[in-house]
């Protein structure tokens, strides 16, 4: 059987829609709580049982690598001054997993950020978690779309419905109920016009491909927004074999939008273990009056 061991995240986009946060602080690194957002997704991988992650970076994202990496005069100090468990939680990131790095030199679009993993992954199929999209829940995403790919062997995109507003913003499928979660998809469009739109769902924050994708990047052609677009690509690996959408469980936040990103943080600090009832009760007396 085959088994999806190598993931790719792509952090390199200029995330335009959360400046000026991030003019110089990658918008994967801005945190929920106090954890970054990057760091939720590489756990995601890690408990979905990838072994292997590439992170796509680019000039200023520097401080991802630094998170993940180890730091002696933090960790000396929190020794010292007996935080054994900041020590502790300090030390389980930098040994979360094994992280490689590229940099995309120019951000030509996902496509191409995807394409730049060619040499990481090689001859298998892989994940691909979008840098800026933190899904929460007990059951990883990567992991119900690798275990769809598992079964069917064809590529999987990770699916929700949006709001018919949004779409526009988004891609948007062909679909065909198969059973319960799961739908064939039959095309796509990305950044639908009005009145191209060929569903409400989208490709929301994952997919897992097979290595033929990299054939497809190469030759294809600049899409939507001027950019090297990942669904352009899944569209025609769609028409040449088919590929399957798993209306994931667990809750997505868009970390690269303003909105996405206060809804993450307020939900997740309700519920955070060391200041959620506190949270929780300053809410409601705020919000009484709203
Ligand atoms: P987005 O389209 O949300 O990222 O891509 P963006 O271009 O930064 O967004 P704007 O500027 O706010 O509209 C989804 C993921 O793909 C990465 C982004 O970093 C994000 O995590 N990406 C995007 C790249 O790695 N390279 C690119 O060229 C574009």
């Amino acid at each position: 059987m085959i088994k999806i061991r190598k993931a790719v995240i792509p952090a390199a986009g200029l995330g335009t829609r959360v400046l000026p946060a991030s003019k110089s602080m990658p918008k994967e690194m801005l945190p929920i709580v106090d954890k970054p957002a990057i760091q939720h997704i590489v756990e995601e991988a890690v408990r979905s049982g990838i072994e292997e992650i590439l992170i796509i970076t680019s000039r200023g994202k520097t401080t991802v690598e630094d998170h993940f990496d180890r730091a002696p005069e933090l960790e000396e100090r929190l020794l010292l001054a007996g935080k054994q468990r900041e020590y502790d939680a300090m030390l389980s990131i930098a040994n979360l997993a094994s992280i490689h790095y590229l940099r995309q030199q120019q951000p030509l679009g996902l496509g191409h950020a995807v394409w730049c993993a060619r040499t990481f992954v090689g001859n298998e199929p892989f994940a691909v978690l979008y840098g800026d999209d933190v899904i929460v829940g007990d059951n990883p995403a990567c992991a119900q779309l690798c275990a769809a790919y598992e079964e069917y062997g064809l590529g999987v995109a990770g699916i929700k419905p949006v709001s018919p507003q949004a779409i526009h913003k988004y891609s948007s499928l062909g679909v065909e109920h198969m059973e319960g979660n799961r739908y064939k998809i039959n095309d796509m469009i990305e950044k639908p016009p009005p009145g191209q739109e060929l569903s409400l769902y989208s490709i929301l924050g994952r997919c897992v491909l097979p290595p033929k994708i990299f054939g497809i990047l190469e030759n294809l052609p600049k899409g939507a927004g001027g950019e090297i677009q990942l669904t352009d690509a899944m569209r025609i690996l769609t028409h040449d074999e088919g590929m399957i959408g798993v209306e994931y469980e667990g809750t997505r936040y868009d970390m690269g939008s303003k909105l996405g990103y206060m809804q993450a943080n307020v939900e997740m600090a309700a519920v955070h273990p060391e200041i959620g009832p506190e949270f929780i009760a300053y809410l409601k007396e705020f919000t009484k009056d709203l």
